[in-house]
């Protein structure tokens, strides 16, 4: 779990403990990784992100967009072969709420399979709250995940680990080409949330 001792990166390690997973924190500083994982229930343990990324067959890319580009660069070499997923909103803020940034490449994921050749990228997780991931009130996550990528066997691998968290359900959504707007509706589900007072996610009718 890369970045893993921020709130996305802790609910979703949380979330697949308890679903039986062995799941690695990862930071910049392994001491924050190993006090990251304290007090999370199951096996998480807390690496450097190199280390935590080595230890994987499965790696979640939970950094904010800014450092995303470098931390993955960076680790190139040891994410090659791995399944990358990633769950990265390139979101700005003002006055007026959140709004979606323009990428470059298109999207978060679509830089990360650019930046990663050697790695099969799978985007996802985008719209799940982290404030409910954590909370330990919430039994059920109650949402869909939009699972997007272009290797067909990564794709089902990550819908059957959404499967894995309870009450989630992961539907295939199209190729990285298409992740732009579905990093960018987080901007809405922002807006939802102030509106609301809530953490919305979504579902996917007739499916
Ligand atoms: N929060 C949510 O509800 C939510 C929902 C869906 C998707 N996401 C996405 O998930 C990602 C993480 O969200 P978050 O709220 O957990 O973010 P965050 O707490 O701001 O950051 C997560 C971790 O990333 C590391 N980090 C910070 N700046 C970095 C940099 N420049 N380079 C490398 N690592 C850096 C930090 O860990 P260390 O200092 O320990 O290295 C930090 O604890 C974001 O891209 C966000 O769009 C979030």
């Amino acid at each position: 779990m890369l970045g893993g001792t921020g709130e996305q990166g802790r609910g979703l390690a949380r979330r697949f403990a308890l679903a039986g997973h062995q799941v690695v924190l990862g930071s910049r500083s392994a001491e924050r990784a190993l006090a990251a994982a304290e007090g999370l229930p199951g096996t998480v343990s807390g690496a450097a992100n190199a280390d935590a990324a080595a230890a994987a067959d499965v790696v979640v890319c939970a950094v904010p967009w800014e450092g995303h580009k470098e931390l993955l660069l960076e680790l190139a070499p040891v994410l090659a072969g791995k399944v990358v997923v990633d769950c990265v909103n390139p979101l700005g803020f003002d006055k007026q709420g959140a709004f979606a940034l323009a990428v470059e490449e298109g999207s978060a994921a679509e830089q990360a399979a650019l930046v990663l050749p050697e790695s099969r990228v799978v985007a996802a997780f985008h719209h799940v709250s982290a404030v409910l991931l954590l909370d330990e009130t919430v039994a059920s996550m109650d949402t869909d995940v939009l699972v997007l990528g272009d290797d067909r066997e990564a794709t089902d691998l990550v819908q059957a680990l959404v499967g894995r968290i309870t009450g989630m359900r992961g539907i295939y959504a199209g190729r990285l080409r298409n992740a732009h707007q579905v990093e960018a509706l987080t901007a809405n589900l922002i807006s939802v949330n102030r509106r609301y007072k809530a953490h919305a996610g979504v579902r996917i009718t007739d499916v």
